[in-house]
């Protein structure tokens, strides 16, 4: 049986922040740090805070600016996080609702009804709680019956997902599954690391998968295989969890929040996505030379050239290996998405295509496609 992608959906926030606006109110922090703290700093009791910088942002990331749930909490340096409204239990709990409106428009690329789906996977990286399942929340809310589940494997939340819903198609447990990609990544981002601060965005991503004879939509890629990997690294790590409470943490602690040794992840990344690709490839049978596109994770640009140049064995442009992490940053399990989202209907038919994911874990995820409509 073969299973297609046949629609994609994207909520983008309203708000977004620049580097130079991000950059003058880490500055402004780190000024008021070190005059808070002259004293230490002059005993050598505490290291003084240094200055982010706009070029060095461009250069080692690629990143110009981000989206954001709520902007003016994150630029304010007493607080340096996103300002999000409680919402009581009978309200929509935001993930959910950034998930569903990603959701409703997949639903509406695909030709669908919701009343057409059977099975909803939110695949993200960082969930709003721990129980009911988001999924289940997003479920009620477009009015789904079947199943719903959550699963978390970091940036590779989403292509996890995707090899999920192929098999569950495939197996005959479901005949249209809806996987949605809801990144609160602000959320998670300590906004006072200098190493850090500017890396993350707010998006959701929502893909419809069904069974290619019954699709009815516009723009359909087949999928041709599905490859996943992981090799444990302490490399990227939140250790925010239940157990923080048990265990007497500060959940105010920075290791609650994303932490890297972003060269060290480079670095070993890269091979493990080249080698990736390249098997996966092989598996199917199709030259490299053959792929019309490579919609890989959005973390950095330059590691995204870097393992395109591997590949290939020359550099590629845009056209060949889209970058919105330029506009959005690291969206998480969202970014190979939103760059598969807003390019590819553009494609002709018959061409074939790689999303990949890479992340925390590490994981690493491919999903070859081929246009068919
Ligand atoms: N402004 C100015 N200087 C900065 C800075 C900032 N915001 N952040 C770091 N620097 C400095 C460092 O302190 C360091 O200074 P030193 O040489 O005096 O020690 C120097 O810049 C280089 O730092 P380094 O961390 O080695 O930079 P880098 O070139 O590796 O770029 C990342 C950092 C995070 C952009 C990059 O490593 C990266 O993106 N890695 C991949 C991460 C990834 O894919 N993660 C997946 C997450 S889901």
């Amino acid at each position: 049986m073969e299973v297609v992608i046949s629609g994609t959906g994207l909520f983008t926030p309203r708000e977004s922040i620049s580097n130079v606006e991000l950059v003058e109110s880490f500055n402004a922090y780190v000024d008021s740090f070190n005059i808070d703290n002259q004293k230490e700093i002059a005993e050598g009791k505490l290291d003084a805070l240094t200055h982010s910088n706009v070029e060095f942002i461009e250069k080692a990331s690629g990143i110009k600016t981000r989206y954001v749930l709520n902007k003016s909490g994150i630029l304010d340096i007493q607080r340096m996080k996103p300002k999000l409204k409680s919402r009581n239990n009978e309200e929509l709990s935001v993930l959910a609702e950034i998930a569903i409106l990603a959701g409703q428009e997949a639903i509406k690329d695909a030709n669908l009804d919701n009343k057409n789906i059977d099975a909803v996977i939110c695949g993200c990286a960082n969930l709003q709680r721990a129980y009911p399942a988001v999924a289940i929340e997003i479920q009620k809310g477009l009015d789904i019956d079947g199943y719903a589940y959550d699963m978390n494997v970091a940036c590779s939340s989403a292509t996890f997902a995707i090899q999920n819903a192929v098999n569950d198609i495939i197996s005959g447990v479901a005949t249209r599954v809806l996987v949605v990609n809801p990144e609160i990544c602000t959320g998670h981002l300590n906004f006072r690391d200098k190493d850090a601060h500017f890396i993350f965005g707010d998006a959701s991503t929502a893909i419809v998968l069904e069974k290619k004879e019954l699709s009815k939509a516009e723009n359909i890629y087949q999928i041709l295989g599905t490859k996943l990997k992981t090799k444990f690294s302490n490399n990227i790590r939140n250790n925010f969890g239940f157990l923080n409470i048990p265990e007497d943490s500060n959940p105010e602690d920075s290791d609650k929040l994303f932490k890297q040794n972003g060269r060290s992840v480079f670095k070993e990344v890269v091979p493990l996505v080249e080698s990736m690709i390249k098997e996966h490839l092989e598996e199917v049978k199709i030259p490299i030379e053959q792929v019309s596109r490579f919609w890989l994770h959005q973390a950095n640009q330059n590691m995204n050239e870097l393992i395109a140049k591997r590949l290939l064995n020359h550099d590629i442009n845009q056209d060949k290996m889209p970058i919105i992490l330029d506009e959005y940053a690291n969206t998480s399990s969202a970014g190979s998405i939103i760059a598969f989202h807003k390019f590819n209907k553009d494609l002709n038919q018959g061409s074939i295509g790689v999303i990949c994911s890479f992340g925390a874990g590490y994981s690493v995820g491919s999903i070859i496609v081929k246009k068919i409509v």
